[in-house]
């Protein structure tokens, strides 16, 4: 598709306090009435942080044995419905999950805590949240935004910066976001935190814990070959799961897959915006208990 096809860059609005833009709010009442079942699984990130590594993972996991046909013939936004989304030129994210005809349905969100339909509580459904360091995760956003067309304008990386420190990002404040669900995971043992920069350092070690808290008892040969198949490199070439097939994406600018690394702010950050960064990081983020790695 060529770009002067496509509709103008979104703006963002302020919704209910958070920044976000209509794809993803003008299918409100469908998303807060959304009926949850018991054993639907919320794949709940801030965007950048890693879902579709841990979509893909949960997807092997459930299917890869079972289904393997899905890995070939539907692409991962059709096996993991992404709930709050209303592209248009797609059935919505509520369409696709109330589609869905597999036990468990996986289903993504971006959505702030506050935001999750109250079905998932009630009906007590496993979630569990990736979260990854703030400059990483700004500086992955950053080239997200230089490439995907259904995204507000990045601007320069300065400006950028700001912005993501302002929390005037598509889905809010990164800060607000991963300490709501942290919070929400202290009391709610149905909640897995994941980090980022576990799953990089210890792909295995990581699926062991997910195993664990899903009540899986995958053999060790197929936790293997889940880790084999959602290797960057693995995913990178991997049509199913690289979103290559989007239209809006403008894989000339910036691959999705982009580098999958821990520590490439330090690619981006000059020290002066890497100094002031850490200074508005202490004073945002109050929780001594959520520590984050930018290096491993
Ligand atoms: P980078 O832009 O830093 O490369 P999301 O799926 O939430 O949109 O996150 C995308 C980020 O996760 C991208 O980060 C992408 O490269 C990274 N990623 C995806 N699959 C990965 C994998 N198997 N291993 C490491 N990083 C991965």
């Amino acid at each position: 598709m060529e770009n002067k096809e496509l509709p103008p860059r979104p703006q963002l609005i302020d919704f209910h306090g958070v920044s976000m833009i209509d794809c993803f709010t003008d299918n409100w009442e469908n998303i807060q009435n959304f009926q949850a079942r018991p054993d639907d699984i919320l794949i709940a990130t801030y965007p950048k942080a890693g879902t579709t590594w841990v979509s893909y993972i949960l997807d092997l996991l459930y299917f890869g044995q079972t289904a393997p046909e899905r890995q070939t013939s539907l692409p991962i936004y059709e096996r993991v419905p992404f709930l709050e989304s209303n592209f248009h030129v797609i059935p919505s994210g509520t369409e696709l999950a109330n589609k869905l005809t597999t036990t468990p349905r996986l289903i993504k969100t971006h959505f702030p805590i506050q935001f999750v339909p109250k079905s998932f509580w009630e009906q007590n459904c496993r979630a569990r949240n990736v979260a990854r360091n703030a400059k990483d995760n700004a500086v992955s956003y950053f080239h997200f935004d230089r490439m995907n067309k259904m995204e507000p304008e990045p601007g320069d990386w300065n400006n950028f910066l700001q912005r993501f420190m302002d929390g005037k990002m598509v889905f809010g404040s990164w800060y607000d976001h991963v300490t709501g669900w942290w919070e929400k995971k202290q009391t709610n043992s149905n909640i897995h935190y994941m980090f980022y920069e576990d799953m990089v350092e210890d792909t295995r070690r990581e699926l062991d814990r997910l195993c664990s808290f899903l009540g899986l008892s995958s053999s060790e040969e197929e936790k293997e070959r889940v880790k084999l198949g959602t290797q960057f490199d693995n995913m990178k070439n991997n049509n199913m799961v690289n979103y290559s097939t989007i239209p809006v994406m403008d894989f000339k600018t910036s691959p999705f897959m982009r580098k999958g690394k821990v520590g490439d702010w330090k690619n981006h950050f000059t020290v002066a915006q890497s100094e002031k960064f850490d200074e508005d990081y202490k004073k945002k983020m109050k929780k001594p208990t959520l520590q984050f790695r930018t290096v491993v």
